[in-house]
């Protein structure tokens, strides 16, 4: 797979600070300005597909992947309660701690979101008032790129750049995803959707909450019943915790394919871990040639 090397993807290599194969050893590349979020409207309705599941509360139960066909060398640690864990599990897996406030965990909440069509989906987003995060934020971010992609990136919450334009990944992290698509052949106006498992902003950028994840988290749900996914790619811990609604942690849900409602999910560090640390950059690149190669599967 991809033994050849394109133009981006040896900037890709370049940026990783990796040797293409002939070529001198790389400086690292300079990192383009993010572009500009396209907001279209899909064209497409597609219902709710939701897998009700018993025993979890409501606000959990349409956040659910509805497939349990995970075709996995590694099965995903099942979702747990949070009375479970011990205090350091609790605050490695924020993302599993289940007590939505009531209101966000209201059924008819969750089920009028999963009938709403894209415009009013992002007029609701962004007059959200379901956790404390809408006191804080700026601007909600709904999600950029072509809604009519077949690729979706799935990211955290957005950064302070984010929430001071309302736009999604225009930070640096933004910028490294840009040089990411690029060494993919992808693009943001064409092939990508990009949105996050928060649509605000967390406070000094701190990790998500749990009960954040499960107050926005039919959002998600309800942008991917609208898009037209055909491979899902997860950056980091907390957007494939958060849409598998498992605890396993990163370093054994990579190098996986795993499923979101049947479509399949990569799982890949964030960018803002890699500018924290190139050096993984490499396992990056593996996971996107998982992702691409599997995508070169389902067209077939
Ligand atoms: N990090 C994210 O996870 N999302 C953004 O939109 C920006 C930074």
């Amino acid at each position: 797979m991809l033994d050849t090397f394109t133009d981006e993807q040896r900037q890709f290599l370049q940026l990783l600070r990796l040797p293409v194969p002939g070529e001198p050893p790389p400086e690292m590349a300079p990192v383009k300005p993010a572009v500009k979020a396209v907001s279209a409207v899909p064209n497409r309705s597609v219902s709710a597909q939701t897998t009700p599941v018993s025993g979890l509360p409501a606000g959990l139960r349409n956040a659910l992947p509805a497939t349990a066909a995970l075709s996995t060398a590694v099965a995903p640690t099942p979702l747990r309660s949070t009375s479970l864990l011990s205090k350091a599990e609790a605050l490695q897996a924020p993302v599993l701690a289940t007590q939505a406030s009531s209101s966000s965990a209201d059924p008819q909440r969750i089920t009028r979101i999963a009938t709403l069509d894209w415009r009013d989906l992002n007029n609701m987003v962004s007059t959200c008032q379901a956790c404390p995060l809408g006191e804080t934020r700026k601007h909600a971010v709904f999600g950029a790129g072509n809604p009519r992609g077949s690729w979706l990136f799935v990211g955290e919450a957005p950064g302070a750049e984010e929430d001071r334009r309302g736009e999604a990944f225009v930070g640096r992290a933004g910028q490294l995803l840009d040089n990411m698509l690029r060494a993919m052949g992808l693009s943001r106006e064409k092939d990508v959707y990009i949105a996050n498992i928060l649509k605000c902003r967390p406070p000094n950028n701190r990790d998500p909450l749990g009960p954040e994840v499960q107050a926005c988290m039919p959002y998600l749900q309800r942008q991917i019943d609208l898009l037209q996914t055909r491979v899902i790619v997860a950056l980091g811990r907390f957007a494939a915790q958060g849409l598998l609604q498992v605890d396993t942690p990163l370093s054994q849900l990579r190098g996986t394919t795993q499923h979101y409602q049947g479509i399949p999910l990569i799982v890949t560090y964030h960018p803002a871990y890699l500018l924290r640390n190139p050096i993984d950059k490499r396992k990056v690149w593996e996971d996107l040639k998982r992702a691409l190669g599997v995508f070169a599967e389902l067209q077939k």
